[in-house]
């Protein structure tokens, strides 16, 4: 049975129940986390409680928690919750206010939800065969470095992709290659690895910077820089991060293979560095 967390307490999944006039139900008035769990523990926690309290403040959302009490309920749940290796959703909303009214209600006590889930099989580096996807233009607002629970669409564009035969949709903004609709993306050209700097027009994803740091740490040639359309379709590699993803080879864009049209090298050599790090935090050497 799946445990959740609401409001103070654990209970069963299905007996979660938030009021219809919770902002988050009427407006997407709220914000949300996803943090993988391997062996049990929170994967890079302090990343992403201050990527939520960033969030929070954006939106004008007050964090209804301090670090050490997040830090608490999230442990708490994956200890309740079957399977070592996890991925918990956080959200915290606005809260329930008495009538709809786009203006923030006077006197609101955020709603806190978190839930958490078996993750995929661990990856087989040798069984990746790499996904494939397709560029759309990216629709989204201008404040796309939020976590926001407001995900029309990003939801609309991961469903087009589907509808095409695609993992993942590649969002193209004024001819630069922005991210994926639920994930990062980075390429490599001529041995350098690129991802687009941190700011407005994408969320700054936990996944993105610890390969960064991995890159940083090992030698693998990096920058962080824009991604132009001509790029993004010469490149010998396309790579998409996320918590729930990790890294993701794109071995077909538009239905034309990327490079050689295989998972590349820098890829195995990142995806190597990524699932040792992996193991030192199971091991309680990282966090
Ligand atoms: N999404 N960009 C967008 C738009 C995302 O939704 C995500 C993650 C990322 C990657 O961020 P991170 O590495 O911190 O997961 C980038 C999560 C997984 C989701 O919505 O389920």
């Amino acid at each position: 049975m799946t445990i959740a967390y609401l409001n103070g307490d654990f209970l069963p999944l299905d007996q979660a129940c938030v009021p219809v006039m919770d902002r988050g139900f009427l407006f997407g008035d709220g914000i949300y986390e996803v943090i993988p769990v391997y062996g049990g523990k929170l994967f890079r926690l302090t990343h992403h409680l201050k990527r939520l309290q960033n969030s929070l403040d954006a939106v004008r959302i007050a964090n209804p928690l301090d670090a050490d009490a997040w830090e608490a309920i999230l442990t708490e749940l994956v200890e309740r919750n079957p399977g070592s290796d996890q991925a918990v959703y956080l959200q915290v909303t606005r809260g329930v206010a008495p009538r709809r009214d786009h203006a923030f209600p006077e006197e609101t006590r955020p709603t806190v939800f978190a839930m958490s889930s078996p993750s995929a099989e661990p990856v087989n580096i040798t069984a990746i065969q790499g996904i494939t996807a397709i560029t759309l233009p990216d629709i989204r607002w201008q404040h796309c470095n939020i976590k926001a629970i407001t995900l029309l669409p990003n939801v609309l564009l991961r469903q087009q992709a589907i509808d095409a035969g695609s993992a993942e949709a590649i969002l193209l903004k004024d001819g630069y290659a922005i991210e994926g609709a639920a994930s990062n993306v980075f390429i490599v050209n001529n041995g350098i690895l690129t991802t687009p700097p941190n700011g407005p027009a994408l969320l700054p994803g936990i996944t993105r910077d610890l390969i960064l740091e991995l890159a940083d740490a090992n030698a693998v040639l990096f920058r962080e820089g824009s991604i132009s359309e001509a790029d993004l379709r010469q490149a010998d590699e396309i790579w998409l991060s996320s918590s729930t993803r990790e890294i993701s080879p794109v071995t077909k864009l538009d239905d034309q293979p990327v490079g050689s049209g295989q998972p590349g090298p820098v890829w195995q050599t990142m995806i190597g560095l990524f699932q040792e790090y992996k193991e030192r935090v199971r091991r309680g050497q990282a966090c």
